[in-house]
């Protein structure tokens, strides 16, 4: 069993010499589950059994890499907005003090000890649930598309699978998918494909001057900027999960995390819920159509058929039994967080019932939420069920919360689809996205 991390939320009394200059907050939460896609992995819901009459049969994962560095762009404003505030030599809150002894030190874009470990753990989870559809000559199959730390991820993954199988089962790692050719487990290849900066600057143009006056306020001259207001946030997680060592129980969190509020980090998050949404998912209009190619490798391992897709497959590695094989029971995949949106979008996961509102956070948090979606090492597990009833049935749940598959449950065990049902309801992968790949290049 995978020993679990205890992240520490209690901060602002922890780090602070005085608890009551902390900034108000509404909130009382963890706010290590409002960071977006750089939460670090937690469960979104208890992991419950298939139905009573049904096993799991075959299995496929679709799995996030795990904690990183900031990539370069996002570094660049970090570092500015750092050293803006470092130029300033009287703070007037203590809160900033810890900046006169600090020297930024993150690397770029890579797996961090922590990420490492998250993926560690996601492998041995994955052996302990599902170890009973392995067999010596029917090994996991594993992908991952070709960064670093998606690479990193599936083999730390692969060793923590194999220590928790004794060693018994050890799988390699049989395919990387070039992240510079057809690659279904990365965004790379639409170049039409829009972004979400005109939702996610509207966003920050409404909740981010507040903030950024009280850090002008506490370090005054320093100008930060809104932008660079996002990226001190973002610095709380991430310098967070740079701190963590291997061995260590507890994540200690940043003293950036101290400079906000669990409302400004509820504001972040939602940053995140747009970016995703007007990124790759529901709100892009060339999004879905990122996650048709995985979808029609998923349905061809599903119904043991060759795969029939004109979008980012790699028509040659998937013709190939020694690289697309169709007789495993277990698959694993390893990719990105804007990738992953665009298949939950293709597939029908986490509809919503009108475009999330780029000037205005709803009241209670929706179901189209980053942290909960696309975490570090998150993961989307494709179950197939054999079922005494006889027919074959499928069940998906994302970070262990079984999704309730509205678009071809069966009316009576809802989250539960027959197999044939959830292969027609795939027809927008299953048509080729319906014409929109060619308006990826027109
Ligand atoms: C785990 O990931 C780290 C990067 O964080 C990498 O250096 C290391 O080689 C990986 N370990 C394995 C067993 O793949
Ligand atoms: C398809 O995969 C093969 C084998 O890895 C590789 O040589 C080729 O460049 C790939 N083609 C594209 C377009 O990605
Ligand atoms: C902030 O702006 C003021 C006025 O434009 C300028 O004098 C000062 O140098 C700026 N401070 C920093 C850290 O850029
Ligand atoms: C790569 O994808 C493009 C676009 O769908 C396609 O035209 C090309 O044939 C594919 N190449 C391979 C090797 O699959
Ligand atoms: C293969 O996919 C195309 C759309 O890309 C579709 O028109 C065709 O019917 C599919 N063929 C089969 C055999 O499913």
């Amino acid at each position: 069993m995978a020993l679990a991390l205890k992240l520490l939320a209690l901060w602002a009394c922890v780090l602070l010499s005085s608890c009551s200059t902390a900034p108000e907050s509404t909130l009382n939460t963890d706010i290590t589950r409002l960071w977006g896609a750089y939460s670090p992995y937690f469960s979104a819901g208890m992991y419950t059994s298939p139905p009573a009459g049904c096993r799991v049969d075959q299995l496929f994962i679709l799995q996030r890499h795990g904690a990183r560095f900031p990539t370069s762009g996002a570094s660049t404003t970090i570092i500015s907005g750092i050293h803006k505030l470092q130029s300033v030599h009287t703070y007037t809150d203590p809160r900033l003090d810890f900046l006169k002894n600090f020297a930024y030190t993150l690397g770029v874009a890579d797996l961090v000890p922590f990420g490492a470990h998250q993926s560690f753990e996601a492998g041995e989870d994955a052996y302990s649930r599902y170890r009973n559809l392995l067999r010596p000559e029917n090994l996991p199959f594993l992908r991952a598309s070709s960064s670093a730390r998606v690479v990193d991820s599936a083999t730390n993954w692969t060793a923590g699978f194999s220590a928790a199988s004794h060693h018994v089962y050890n799988p390699p790692l049989s395919v990387i998918l070039s992240e510079d050719g057809n690659d279904t487990l990365d965004d790379g290849m639409c170049a039409n494909a829009g972004n979400s900066d005109a939702q996610t600057d509207a966003w920050l143009a409404v909740f981010a001057p507040p903030i950024t006056a009280r850090l002008n306020r506490w370090a005054p001259g320093a100008n930060v900027t809104d932008a660079e207001t996002y990226s001190l946030i973002s610095m709380c997680p991430f310098h967070t999960v740079a701190l963590y060592t291997i061995g260590q129980h507890i994540l200690p969190l940043s003293p950036f995390c101290a400079l906000f509020s669990a409302d400004d980090f509820a504001a972040f998050e939602y940053s995140m819920d747009l970016d995703k949404y007007y990124g790759t998912g529901y709100g892009a209009h060339l999004g879905r159509v990122q996650g048709v190619g995985y979808i029609n490798e998923l349905l061809a391992r599903l119904t043991h058929t060759p795969v029939n897709d004109s979008t980012q497959t790699n028509r040659t590695l998937d013709a190939s039994p020694a690289t697309f094989p169709l007789d495993r029971a277990l698959y694993a995949d390893f990719s990105h967080d804007n990738q992953i949106a665009a298949i939950y979008a293709a597939m029908g996961l986490f509809p919503q019932a009108a475009p999330l509102d780029p000037t205005a956070a709803p009241a209670h948090m929706g179901t189209w939420v980053a942290s909960r979606l696309v975490p570090f090492s998150a993961h989307m597990v494709f179950e197939r069920l054999a079922c005494t009833r006889g027919a074959q049935y499928v069940r998906v749940l994302v970070n262990d919360a079984a999704q309730p598959l509205a678009f071809c449950a069966d009316k009576k065990t809802p989250g539960v689809c027959e197999l044939g049902a959830f292969v027609r309801s795939q027809a927008y992968a299953g048509g080729g996205g319906d014409g929109d790949w060619a308006k990826c290049f027109a």
